[in-house]
């Protein structure tokens, strides 16, 4: 592992590698979007090359698609595998009961339509994602660009009435334009600072015309993987209850930091 690589992006990458090894032979895979998610790209890659692994994986952003073709990974839709054994993503926030923030990277539509149809989700995060409870994170909200002030202002005063400390719903932009999901929909980042009852506001939210998807994802999460920058990890399963602490061996990986791009 090169030493110049940042704490953040050594925990990112051995949350990765541990993730992956829970890849078997014949698997379809839902590959994630993000930095951690590239991370897990390239492992994957190493063990499809060095391996003979054999996966199919459905992307959940172009970005994805684009890394995994080109680091070799068999990429197919969701329309032609119709249901995954494992997704592989990152998370902007989870909390004790793995129940996520997600969306960040724009990508949480596809990203929630693939961790649900799959039989397990393992997210990888670096351990500043672990929160006692949601909301810090503002929570991106994918809404149509038809009449999307009208459901911003639907969204304020459904916030009204929710277990949540702030209100502000902002546009997400990229300079001085919107940013435009894969879906070309619209992004609105809710700054609520701390949500009460996630359940209910996923719910509530998906409600209101105009609202395509929430980045909360409930009850999907089975397992996080978490990196440490100093190389450990450590992997959380709700359904059994079991936490389990190791070193990710790291040895061997330099095609994996010679490929990188970002
Ligand atoms: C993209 C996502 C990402 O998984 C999330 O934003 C985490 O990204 P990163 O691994 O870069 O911190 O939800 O929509």
């Amino acid at each position: 592992m090169p030493a110049d690589l940042s704490p953040i992006d050594k925990a990112k990458f051995v949350a990765a590698r541990r993730a992956v090894d829970f890849v078997e032979n014949g698997m379809k895979l839902g590959l994630g979007t993000g930095s951690t998610a590239a991370w897990m790209v390239r492992c994957l890659a190493e063990r499809v090359k060095d391996e003979g692994l054999r996966v199919v994986g459905v992307p959940t952003s172009r970005r994805t698609a684009e890394l995994a073709t080109e680091l070799g990974v068999p990429i197919t839709t969701m329309d032609e595998v119709k249901w995954l054994d494992l997704t592989i993503d990152g998370a902007d926030e989870f909390d004790p009961n793995l129940n996520l923030i997600k969306g960040g990277g724009a990508a949480l539509l596809q990203e929630k339509i693939v961790a649900t149809a799959s039989d397990r989700m393992i997210v990888i995060a670096d351990a500043a994602k672990e929160v006692a409870q949601l909301g810090a994170f503002p929570l991106p909200v994918e809404v149509v660009p038809f009449g999307w002030q009208t459901t911003k202002a639907l969204i304020e005063e459904t916030l009204f009435s929710m277990d949540v400390l702030g209100r502000d719903v902002a546009l997400r932009m990229n300079k001085s334009k919107p940013v435009k999901t894969d879906e070309n929909n619209y992004i609105l980042d809710l700054s609520l600072k701390r949500i009460g009852n996630p359940r209910q506001l996923a719910l509530v939210l998906n409600q209101i015309p105009g609202v395509v998807e929430n980045g909360l994802f409930i009850d999907i999460c089975d397992i996080v993987v978490i990196g440490h920058g100093d190389g450990r990890v450590t992997v959380r399963d709700i359904n059994t209850g079991k936490v389990e602490d190791a070193s990710v061996e790291v040895a061997g990986s330099d095609n994996i930091f010679a490929d990188l791009g970002d």
